[in-house]
């Protein structure tokens, strides 16, 4: 975790904890009670609980534990909006978070104004051991804030008049980026987080690994060249998928992008609109990533190539989430934003790996199993919180992040 939790590339923390407390509260503005309670699959939660969830994380793990004198907003919330942190006792079922019409929204804003006040006394008088646990805090914050933009975009696409969050212009006449490849470093590199700055326990520690002789390519798969892929029957060739993607496939009978809608547009945050062939692809699982790769004759890259080749690009720019309001994958961007980048790895421990100490070491440890790491940021991440050594992680076959891929080849 951070030594310097004072510093950060975006100002003091205070300013920054402030600012990320308040977009969230912006990202749910444009919501009704009914659309904050809706819970559409049991991977995704409720807007109204990624509000009240993000302030019981700062609730417990900072002013609960490092604020004396502190008394909770309402002693029965610990129970509704823990997550999954076992050491903090027994929880609600992440399955029936859709059930709880009750605290109402607006209750769940003065929760959060409860927290924000008790932050803002207590923030002067804090140990550097806390301060990092509010450092911590921010960066879990704007993880959902992603997962607040993804959840009710799955919320309204459940929905057959196809709501829209807020309006985006029309895409421009783009055409995708020739694709061209670059030669990736061969040799020992080292990858995962200096220790200096904010960087998530499973960064860490940086260390050395070889790469083997490949290229990468210069921009992600568009949705024109997914088209091409559907055309050429490629959700119906077995030999292209993994065997547990095939069982997928057949299963959920897959046949193109979670919000395709038909030949020529796709659901979004905006609603339904035309597809934008030159924009990366996205909302495709790893197993879909995987096969559209064989098909066109190469691969995914590893984690470390993918790292490596964006170890010099700046993670602050590309087309990232600024301010509340929907958000949509663009063509012409570079390794951070638009969509998070499915990688062939899978998301295990680095050697020397010590997960932080105390609950929060339940933070990212304990999930390394059966899950693939995705690189970069997509256009619903804060801009500010990714960069080169992140590791985002779902399972092979979740679909409903913005998702999607570059090729990488042997040479
Ligand atoms: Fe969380």
């Amino acid at each position: 975790m951070a030594t310097h939790a004072r510093q950060g590339p975006c100002g003091d923390l205070a300013s920054r904890l402030f600012a990320t407390r308040k977009l969230t509260l912006d990202l749910a503005a444009p919501l009704s009670d009914a659309d904050a309670t809706v819970q559409p699959f049991p991977d995704a939660s409720p807007a109204k609980w990624h509000l009240a969830h993000t302030s019981w994380f700062f609730e417990t793990f900072v002013l609960r534990d490092h604020a004396p004198g502190y008394r909770p907003f309402d002693d029965r919330y610990a129970f509704l909006f823990n997550s999954y942190y076992e050491a903090e006792g027994p929880r609600h079922a992440r399955p029936r978070r859709g059930m709880l019409s009750r605290p109402s929204l607006d209750e769940i804003r003065s929760y959060r104004a409860h927290v924000d006040e008790a932050l803002e006394r207590t923030l002067p008088s804090l140990s550097p051991a806390a301060l990092e646990l509010v450092e911590l805090g921010i960066n879990h914050e704007q993880q959902h804030q992603e997962l607040f933009l993804t959840d009710i975009l799955a919320t309204f696409a459940e929905n057959p008049l196809e709501p829209a969050y807020g309006e985006l212009a029309p895409p421009a006449c783009f055409a995708a980026e020739p694709l061209s490849w670059h030669a990736g470093r061969e040799g020992i590199v080292e990858i995962g987080a200096a220790d200096a700055g904010f960087a998530f326990d499973s960064e860490r520690p940086r260390h050395r690994v070889f790469l083997s002789a490949h290229e990468i390519a210069n921009r992600r798969v568009s949705n024109g060249e997914w088209r091409q892929f559907i055309d050429a029957g490629g959700y119906r060739t077995p030999t292209l998928w993994l065997s547990e993607g095939w069982d997928w496939v057949q299963r959920e009978q897959v046949s193109a992008p979670l919000y395709w809608r038909d030949e020529a547009t796709e659901f979004t945050l905006a609603g339904r609109r035309e597809i934008d062939w030159a924009a990366p692809v996205s909302h495709v699982s790893f197993y879909e990533a995987d096969a559209f790769a064989r098909w066109a004759g190469a691969r995914l890259p590893t984690e470390a190539e993918w790292e490596d080749f964006a170890s010099s690009a700046d993670p602050a720019i590309g087309n990232q989430l600024d301010g509340a309001g929907p958000v949509l994958p663009r063509p012409g961007g570079g390794m951070f934003g638009d969509v998070w980048e499915w990688t062939q790895s899978a998301f295990a421990s680095y050697p020397g790996f010590a997960p932080a100490a105390g609950a929060v070491g339940e933070y990212n440890g304990k999930f390394m199993s059966g899950q693939f790491v995705l690189k970069g940021a997509s256009c619903a991440t804060p801009r500010g919180h990714s960069r080169a050594s992140y590791r985002n992680f779902f399972p092979p076959h979740a679909r409903w992040q913005f998702t999607g891929l570059r090729l990488a080849r042997d040479a």
